[in-house]
This record gives C-alpha cells, structure tokens and sequence, in this order.
C-alpha cells in the first residue's frame, strides 16, 4: 500500500481507511492498556497520533519506540475522540526501522537552546523550530522561481569558479589544485598560477552579476540563484562566508524601475510565505517572535521610503543620537544606522538611493555631480541592508575611467567592458540575500540559523 504523508493525511485523509504512515517518534505516553504515539514525518509542523492497543500489539515491541527511533505503521485511519486533532490512526502492525537510544540520542528533551542546536546541525531539522524553518526556506525558494518565471525573466546559471573580483570588497576563496605546501614558483618567487588547473587565480564567486549582465544585454530579464561565498571574518549574526544570492539583472531598466521591481518583488514573497506557510509561521510566531505576523502585514501594506543618502546622513547627524560608529557625508552606513532609519525615524523599509561613489563598486552607474552613483539598498526592520544594487554605468569611457581610477587592472575584466562596446543598453539589478530574507520571513535572530548547514569562520563540520 502507498505510504501517505502526514499532511496530505491531516488535510484529506478518509477516515475509516487503512493506511501506512512512516516518520519519527516525538513522543510516546499512555498505560498498561494503550499506548499514544505522536509521529512526526517531516512534511508539516502537526504529528499525527497513532494509537496503540496493547492486546494488538505487544509491550515488548514498544520498548523500542522511543522519541527519535523511526517506523512504520500500518493501520486504519479513524475520527479522534481527543480535541485539538482531527483524526488518528489506530495501530494494526508496527515495524522499527530504526531506534535511538533514549541515553545517547541527542534530542531526547524537548526546548533546546539554538546554541545547542546549532552544534549538532546535522539533528536539528528534527526539530519543530528548524522543520518549520527548512519548509519555509523551501517556499520561499520556489515562489522566487514562480515570481520571476511568471514575468518572463530567464534563470541564468552563472559559474561559481570566476577570474574576476565582482564587488571589489571583502576577501575571496582562492579554488586551486597547487601543492600549497610546494608550489611551483616563476623567477621571481611569485607563485607560477600559470600552471595551476585554469592557468591563471580563480576564486568561488561573491556575486553572479558581473555574468547576470552578459544575461540581460542579451535575453533582456534574467536572474541568477546560487551560492556565494565571501571570506569574511565578520562573525555577526548577518554574515555568513557561504550565502544563497537571488540577483535579476534587467536590460532597460533605470534605478525608478529597479527600486519598483525590488519592492513588488519582496512584497509578493512576503505575500506568499503568509499564504503558503501559515501554520509555520504561526509556530514561529509563538515561539521566537511575537511580532512576526505583525510585521510581515506591516511591511505589505506600506509604501517603501525612498530616500537620499545625503539625505539619510542629515537625519542621522540630527537625531541626537550617539552612535558606536559616528557618520558623516561619505561614510559607509552600519547596521545602526540603517536600524535607525528603518525602525526609529521612518518606521518602514526605506529605499537608499544616491550613495557616494568611493563607498560602492565600481559598475554603478555615475551621476553627473561626479560625486554620488546610482546605487539602491533596501533596507529592513530587524535587518538593515537585505537588498544592494544600482543602475549600472552603461558607458564604455565612462566605465574604463573608473576601472583605471580604481587601480583594478582591465585585463581582469576586458569581457565585462566589451559589452558596453557593442550594443550597450541602459540597465539596472539588484542582489538579494536569501539568509537575509528568510531572516525576516521566519524572524529568526540569527543568520546560522535560517540555512542548513552554516559557513562561518573555524566552523564547516557539517
Ligand atoms: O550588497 P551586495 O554585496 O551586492 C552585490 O553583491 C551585488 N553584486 C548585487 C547586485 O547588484 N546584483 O550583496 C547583496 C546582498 C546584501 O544586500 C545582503 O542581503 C546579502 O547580499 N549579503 C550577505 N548575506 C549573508 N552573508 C553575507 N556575508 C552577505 N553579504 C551580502
Ligand atoms: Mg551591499
């Protein structure tokens, strides 16, 4: 017979039908004559109870299901006469599959602290709070994909493996197949890449845009969703050395256009997951963030602030406020400043506009004050930055100027440059942090915690 899934049983399962179900044991009670198993199999945040009469089946059989041991139960799905649950299943056979020893398995107890949880990863989608996390990551994923396929944009795959240096910040992950402890040396001592598997440095990209371009001067709208990596050693709770980055890249598009797409476009995700993922929300809600529902309706029912940099430093210089890091015209925003912006002055997501362009790389298109660039960052309640783009400078002396300025050598990015040679065209991006997004989605307080298996500094066990 077909194994059925937990929630496909709870939604529409028929009552007085026998049935398979197979999960993982959360808890089991009950007394001489019964025994109540909760089975949780992954697929939503309720289990399912299965009875067991021990005239059916024996004690002895049940010694071994305890919580985390796995099974199969065969049975008859039938009416509960227990409030709070629709149906259950009355036990006619159970198989162990696999047991776990109540004295070594480590999720025994209920109401672990993240931090626990986080140093045994490999557990901890077992868990209420990361199941619930995993299924609200996965929807968010595939609403991405349907938000875009719906509008006709094209899911480029950019390499991981680049010669280039996107952003211009942050260190990168050298990809080699060297002897690093021998390598082979040119004259001059350097080492002699030449003979390294690409011929010349490669790195793990930290952005798919630079490709994303080529995309859209050619397709018109595509967008890129992929890992990316950045050897940062800012350990907070937003940085992650290994992170998911969705960046649409759109051919005609100027920064008015991008700033709207950015804002529908998180607007429709958040609209999702509220209708998609509500019984996990609401578990989130309850458990990690009292606000959650709250704030997710907030976001959706206002406009965005949009707003000049310039702009933004006079109201922080005004706010009376002591900063750690104070700002001034040209500095670099911290995550308390965009906070105060955000949740203190505006009191709704803003749309930083108008950057100065010695804080931003060096494709952003150029203003004619030859000072500032057409840079966008949306910036989040709870989070700060969780979008960075810009309309991107689409003039070949232009672009070359600043590559020169910047000491970036042009040999390193001669392709990137050729596409303003022939047939350039106004465009625009934007990058979005997928930790980042989940972040606020499911209100998780920590960036380690709304992806599997977390790249940080000293820690990749698993
Ligand atoms: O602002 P960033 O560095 O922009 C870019 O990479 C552009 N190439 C994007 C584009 O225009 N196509 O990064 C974009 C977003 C940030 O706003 C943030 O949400 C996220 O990526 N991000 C990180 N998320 C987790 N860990 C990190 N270390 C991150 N660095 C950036
Ligand atoms: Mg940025």
């Amino acid at each position: 017979m077909k194994t059925q899934r937990i929630a496909e049983i709870l939604k529409s399962g028929a009552v007085n039908t026998d049935i398979v179900v197979k999960g993982w044991v959360r808890t089991k009670r009950g007394n001489k004559n019964v025994a109540f198993i909760a089975l949780n199999d992954g697929s939503c945040m309720a289990n399912i109870q299965i009875v067991v009469d021990l005239a059916v089946i024996p004690e002895e059989q049940l010694k071994a299901v305890t919580t985390g041991a796995c099974l199969r139960v065969d049975g008859k799905l039938v009416e509960s006469p227990a409030s709070g649950q629709g149906v259950e299943v009355q036990a006619e056979k159970i198989e162990i599959y696999g047991t776990a020893d109540p004295e070594t398995y480590p999720l025994q107890k209920k109401g672990h602290s993240l931090e626990f949880l986080r140093d045994i990863a490999y557990l901890r989608p077992r868990t209420n709070t990361f199941g619930a996390v995993l299924r609200i990551r996965h929807a968010m994923a595939y609403a991405i994909h349907k938000y875009f396929n719906d509008r006709g944009f094209y899911y480029l795959h950019t390499p991981l493996i680049t010669g280039s240096d996107c952003e211009g910040a942050g260190a990168m992950f050298n990809v080699t197949t060297l002897d690093i402890s021998n390598p082979p040396r040119t004259e001059e001592g350097k080492v002699d890449y030449s003979q390294d598997f690409f011929g010349k440095p490669c790195n793990l990209t930290v952005s798919g845009q630079l490709e994303g371009e080529l995309g859209a001067l050619s397709l018109g709208q595509i967008y890129t969703f992929g890992p990316t990596f950045r050897a940062e050693h800012s350990n907070t709770p937003r940085h992650l050395a290994e992170f998911w980055m969705i960046e649409p890249e759109m051919a005609f598009y100027e920064l008015e256009d991008n700033m709207e797409l950015a804002e529908d476009f998180l607007k429709y995700l958040i609209q999702y997951a509220l209708d998609n993922c509500r019984e996990d929300l609401e578990f989130m809600n309850k458990m990690w963030d009292k606000e959650l529902i709250e704030r997710l309706e907030f976001v959706l029912k206002n406009d965005f602030v949009r707003l000049d940099y310039t702009e933004g430093i006079e109201i922080l210089k005004a706010s009376g406020r002591k900063f750690e890091f104070p700002c001034e015209w040209g500095c670099d925003l911290q995550s308390e400043h965009e906070r105060y912006l955000v949740e203190e002055h505006f009191k709704r997501p803003v749309i930083l506009i108008n950057y100065p362009k010695e804080i931003k790389a060096f494709y952003m298109k150029q203003n004619e004050d030859g000072k500032t660039v057409r840079a966008m960052d949306v910036l989040f309640p709870k989070i700060g930055e969780i979008i960075g783009g810009s309309e991107r400078e689409a003039d070949y002396g232009k672009l070359t100027a600043r590559v020169n300025e910047l000491g970036m050598n042009e040999q390193d990015v001669w392709w990137y440059l050729d596409t303003r040679r022939w047939g350039s065209a106004p465009h625009s991006g934007f990058g979005l942090g997928f930790e980042r997004l989940l972040l606020f989605v499911t209100g998780m307080a920590n960036i380690r915690d709304v992806i599997p298996f977390p790249r940080t500094p000293n820690n990749a066990e698993f």
